[in-house]
């Protein structure tokens, strides 16, 4: 039997309302747009129209993933981050929405019509390089990761926003790598969660996006001592470096990053300490 797009939204926000699934009465709307190829507007237009039986079918199949405990960018495939639509797949993390304040913090250091050289360090989907490159088309930057997976996803986002000139992608690790140029910007979102927050973490995050991304060691601090060598090693004289982190790491990472006197801890838009940031010496 056929349904209509009402009947479909109103029997799938019910079913994942009762399963307390985080988002019930939205997911609905997004994955039938998205398998129908238009906008949620365009579903609350018209309300009435039929769903064709085999894109039904496949609506439901999704809508079960999703009452599973499947994260939704998952199931979409995309996420977006700052004013870009990315790409997102299973064994890539999802972009959070904290992590776009470091695009507003290096907004106020560098001016798009500047010339200058960053690292990514911990790519991922790329959110940070990608979004970097399209604010600052002068730019240059290089996206490091150590996961395959994360690199193809990468290279799928920096295809869709044409930035094959700007942006270098390189499988690696963070704690064997060396610049032989000298940047002007660090930014890095490293896995920083102790085992004891990825064991505390929500079904959708630990049963889902790859612990690769999220786990940093015992205390969630293994990456910071790496990151602090390379800003030693290839940040310019008043060139800048972010990175994310926990908010339980503030006094460790204050230990971590003692040589440098002008070490700021950033706070997020919730008032968590969030950021490590240094402005390189003089
Ligand atoms: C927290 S995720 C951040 C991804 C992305 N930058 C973001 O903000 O959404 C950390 C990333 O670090 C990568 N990673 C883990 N260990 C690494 C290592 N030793 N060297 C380089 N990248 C590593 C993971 O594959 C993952 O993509």
């Amino acid at each position: 039997m056929s349904s209509s797009i009402k009947e479909l939204l109103i029997a799938a926000k019910q079913r994942l309302h009762q399963k307390n699934i985080e988002g019930a009465y939205l997911a609905p709307d997004l994955i039938l747009a998205h398998l129908l190829k238009v906008t949620k507007e365009h579903l609350y237009a018209y309300p009435e129209k039929t769903v064709p039986p085999n894109l039904a079918k496949h609506f439901w199949e999704l809508i079960e993933r999703r009452e599973k405990g499947e994260p939704l960018a998952y199931i979409l495939g995309k996420k977006e981050f700052y004013d870009l639509e990315l790409e997102v797949a299973p064994g890539v993390l999802i972009p959070r929405p904290e992590t776009e304040l470091i695009i507003d913090i290096i907004q106020e250091y560098f001016s798009p019509s500047q010339k200058f050289i960053f690292a990514d360090l911990c790519t991922g989907s790329g959110c940070l390089g990608i979004t970097i490159a399209k604010k600052f088309p002068l730019a240059k930057g290089i996206c490091l990761d150590i996961s395959a997976k994360a690199l193809q996803v990468a290279s799928k986002n920096k295809s869709k926003h044409n930035l094959k000139k700007q942006l270098l992608l390189v499988q690696g690790s963070l704690t064997h790598f060396f610049f032989q140029k000298q940047l002007d910007l660090i930014v890095s979102n490293p896995p920083y969660l102790s085992y004891e927050e990825v064991e505390k973490s929500s079904l959708e995050v630990k049963g889902y996006e790859p612990h690769l991304a999220l786990l940093g060691g015992k205390k969630g601090l293994k990456f910071y001592p790496f990151l602090r060598r390379l800003i030693q090693q290839a940040l310019k004289p008043r060139g800048i470096f972010i990175a994310e982190c926990s908010p339980l790491q503030k006094e460790d990472l204050k230990t971590i990053f003692s040589s440098f006197p002008n070490l700021k801890i950033i706070k997020d838009l919730a008032g968590r300490n969030r950021f490590v940031f240094v402005q390189n010496h003089c």
